[in-house]
């Protein structure tokens, strides 16, 4: 059993510490998507409503603790918190005290300077090195500023750090209550929704795609076992049909996936669908030539940018008949207004469909639904990209949700 935050009781004046994903993309400090603080808002509103001091906590991109000091020292500036906390400040109409510090007496001071609905966000999580190593001193840092602790961030769910399963394992064991907040709710019973299928959300349709199959090869396996069909575009699908004898001209390939490539599809037996046609270009970048090929061989020379306008058809001819979908990865390079046919006919498709329950699996196919003005139409599009494919291919169990069971 895991406690949500309305199981929470007497929030009043506890110092309750929650970790979020403000993971968000920046342009020096212009926030590009601000999609995860607002996400996180309801249980924010919620704890503040409740007169709980909430202390906020989250990583923010990556910093190679191993680089020279200097490195170091760039991409925590690059990586800083700051404008973080301003954004959230104009999302709450409120106050947030941002402190840069990830420890220490400011921070101590800052906390214990918190009145009953205020709300702290300290720096970046990952400015510390245990943070990734789990470490259990910095795990026990933490631990001490918090009376109960949330977990927000379903984006970080799938990392094993001190800030997503230290310390709800300290808290737990000094029988401190531990829960998941709102969102994460949300995206656990959406994403279950898709890892235990029950046979009235047959037929099941999962789409796969991005570059690499290499990436995706736990998460194909895992939904052969649950989705009646898997439509496969994007790059991944180049190295599916190479395995089957298909030219792919200089299409990104992974030589060493074709064996299991060939596998899989022969395992399968008819359902996993490929692409029938492409649209290619002679080049990636600076290309001059763009054809779309007759059937799913493509010439020399040339590469794979997208899918074909039969493959479209055939793709969502499957959809319209699908009771639920899971989809991650786009079918072809879709930021280029040239080849973004594919991923938005999907959109579409999946955007038509009165009956059927969809689950977007974040990342770039979260941002092309975004991107398309789709994202009103999906049952549900997830705030994180790892962490919904490690949900299908770890059967619903993620380590910074399994640490808060009771
Ligand atoms: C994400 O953006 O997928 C999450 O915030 C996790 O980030 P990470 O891959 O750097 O751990």
């Amino acid at each position: 059993m895991i406690k949500t935050i309305e199981d929470l009781k007497d929030l009043q004046g506890k110092r309750v510490l929650v970790r979020v994903d403000f993971n968000v993309p920046l342009d020096g400090d212009k926030i590009r998507d601000d999609n995860r603080i607002v996400q996180a808002l309801p249980t924010i509103k919620y704890l503040i409503k409740a007169g709980a001091r909430v202390i906020l906590f989250s990583h923010l991109g990556k910093i190679k603790h191993k680089e020279a000091p200097e490195v170091v020292e760039k991409q925590k500036a690059k990586n800083n918190l700051r404008p973080i906390a301003t954004r959230l400040g104009e999302l709450l109409a409120k106050d947030v005290t941002f402190v840069d510090a990830t420890r220490g007496e400011m921070l101590t001071a800052a906390v214990s300077a918190l009145k009953d609905g205020d709300v702290l966000l300290m720096q970046n999580t990952r400015y510390e090195k245990g943070e990734e190593k789990n470490d259990p001193e910095l795990s026990s840092v933490w631990a001490a500023l918090a009376d109960v602790y949330v977990m927000d961030a379903f984006g970080s769910a799938h990392r094993a750090h001190a800030s997503t399963y230290g310390v709800p394992e300290i808290l737990k064991k000094e029988g401190k209550e531990v829960a998941m907040g709102y969102l994460v709710e949300k995206e656990v019973k959406s994403l279950n929704r898709c890892v235990f299928v029950k046979d009235e959300d047959r037929p099941y349709i999962a789409i796969l795609g991005g570059l690499k199959v290499s990436d995706k090869i736990k998460v194909i396996e895992s939904l052969l076992h649950k989705c009646d069909k898997i439509l496969i575009g994007g790059a991944m699908a180049y190295t599916f049909l190479k395995a089957l004898g298909k030219e792919v001209g200089t299409s990104p390939c992974e030589l060493d996936q074709l064996d299991y490539a060939r596998k899989c599809y022969e395992e399968a037996r008819g359902r996993i669908v490929l692409p029938v046609d492409s649209v290619v270009t002679n080049e990636f970048e600076g290309w001059t030539e763009k054809l779309m090929t007759p059937d799913n061989n493509i010439p020399e020379g040339f590469q794979g940018m997208d899918i074909g306008l039969k493959t479209i058809e055939k793709f969502t001819g499957e959809i319209a008949h699908a009771k639920m979908i899971f989809w991650n990865g786009p079918m072809g390079v879709f930021e280029q207004t040239d080849f973004q046919h594919g991923t938005r006919a999907i959109c579409e498709a999946i955007a038509k469909l009165d009956n059927c329950f969809s689950v977007c699996g974040g990342g770039d196919s979260a941002a092309a639904v975004k991107q398309f003005g789709y994202s009103d139409k999906f049952s549900h599009v997830s705030t994180g990209g790892g962490a919904s494919l490690e949900m299908i291919e770890n059967d619903g169990k993620l380590p910074g949700i399994v640490v808060l069971e009771d």
